[in-house]
């Protein structure tokens, strides 16, 4: 039984967390065993990953405690180079799980690919020609990806946009359900399988196939509450409901804000291998949707506590890309143990929220330079077996 409420583990040496993290996570012996060799990532793999590799580059890897997402009590790998990030994270987490954890639910894996067209002769009919022949492109682009489709993913849904009727610009928006994966590949495929068609009922000249890393259709849905008493007082609930409010009404804190939120989900998501690249890209165009640049996560009052939301579109995978290949990224999956794409994103979602609450209840009592200072000291004290 896995518990991720492991009381004074930040205590303890690296040893006995391993020790602590064995029981509490049920972790196998080789997961254990690689964790105690320090983890990383062996210089003939990297080579592999990537083009003239010289070294590899080392992060602390930690783990953020006191999740309970859905029910479930989830340790959370985090690989991050700034001090409090995880021990925010888990003090945040320890305040939710008192009321119960994080509940989310995430859309399924629908990815989007583009094909644009410029120089289009009359685009509305030509628009009209490719909806008229969407079977058709749907079951081309399976075609193009079998082994998705042995997985029961694929070709969902199509949509064409008219961009510029002047000038003939116009896209079609492909979406494809890529299941576990993040999906890039798989729909780059599908948009480079189906354009040749596309072209056949548009005319025109042919533009660019690619996906588009604002994923509308995968959206994740995190909520929380937190009591007062845990928070530290009804002042306390009532600055951070404020600091919320201040981060709706001003784009310029809205960005230090989702900063702060994107601080453990950026984290996570590299312990996790993820594109956190396109993650940001995604988290930020959404936050900016409205037309004006706001806050992806908010808390509200609610009687006797706080509830916090986010809603983000998140493009991860359990599959693919670094999950096959980097060892650390594996033994950080063993010790987190979720089976599907949509887990994945609800647990970065989480980690999210649990970061931006830490943040705002610093910042609405002591100020953020207390912890900050104290944890950046720990820089300069001897490490440990040197
Ligand atoms: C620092 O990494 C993150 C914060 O600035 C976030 C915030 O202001 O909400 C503390």
């Amino acid at each position: 039984m896995t518990t991720s409420r492991i009381s004074g583990f930040y205590l303890r040496s690296v040893r006995e967390r391993l020790d602590d993290l064995a029981r509490a996570g049920d972790l196998d012996a080789e997961t254990v065993a690689f964790f105690r060799r320090g983890g990383g990532l062996e210089l003939p793999i990297a080579d592999r990953m990537s083009e003239n590799v010289i070294a590899t580059h080392g992060l602390p890897l930690s783990v953020a405690l006191n999740f309970v997402l859905n029910g479930r009590d989830v340790l959370i790998p985090m690989a991050v180079e700034e001090p409090s990030v995880v021990a925010a994270a888990s003090n945040a987490a320890r305040m939710i799980r008192e009321s119960g954890g994080f509940h989310g639910e995430a859309d399924p894996s629908i990815m989007t690919a583009q094909v644009q067209f410029d120089d289009v002769p009359d685009p509305a009919e030509a628009a009209a020609r490719v909806v008229a022949e969407r079977a058709r492109i749907l079951a081309l682009g399976d075609a193009s990806i079998p082994r998705l489709i042995a997985r029961d993913g694929g070709c969902r849904d199509l949509e064409v946009r008219v961009l510029d009727p002047q000038a003939g610009v116009l896209v079609c928006d492909l979406f494809v359900d890529v299941k576990d994966a993040m999906g890039a590949n798989i729909v780059d495929t599908v948009a480079e399988a189906v354009a040749p068609t596309l072209l056949s009922l548009v005319g025109g000249k042919m533009g660019l196939r690619i996906l588009s890393n604002l994923p509308l259709r995968r959206m994740s849905r995190v909520r929380c509450r937190v009591s007062d008493d845990a928070l530290g007082g009804p002042q306390v609930a009532d600055g951070i409901a404020r600091a919320s409010r201040f981060a709706e009404l001003d784009p310029l804190r809205a960005v230090t804000h989702n900063k702060g939120f994107m601080n453990g989900l950026d984290a996570a998501a590299v312990a996790l291998g993820q594109d956190w690249r396109s993650l940001e890209a995604a988290a930020h165009a959404y936050a900016s949707l409205g037309g004006k640049y706001a806050p992806m996560s908010t808390w509200r009052r609610v009687p006797g506590g706080l509830e916090g939301q986010v809603q983000l579109p998140l493009a991860v995978g359990v599959v693919g890309g670094a999950t096959g290949a980097h060892p650390g990224v594996q033994a950080a999956f063993k010790l987190l143990r979720v089976a599907t794409a949509q887990e994945l994103a609800l647990v970065l979602a989480s980690v999210g929220l649990a970061s931006n609450l830490a943040a705002l209840r610093a910042l609405a009592t002591d100020g953020i330079q207390k912890g900050h200072m104290r944890l950046h000291q720990r820089k300069f004290t001897t490490p440990e077996g040197a």
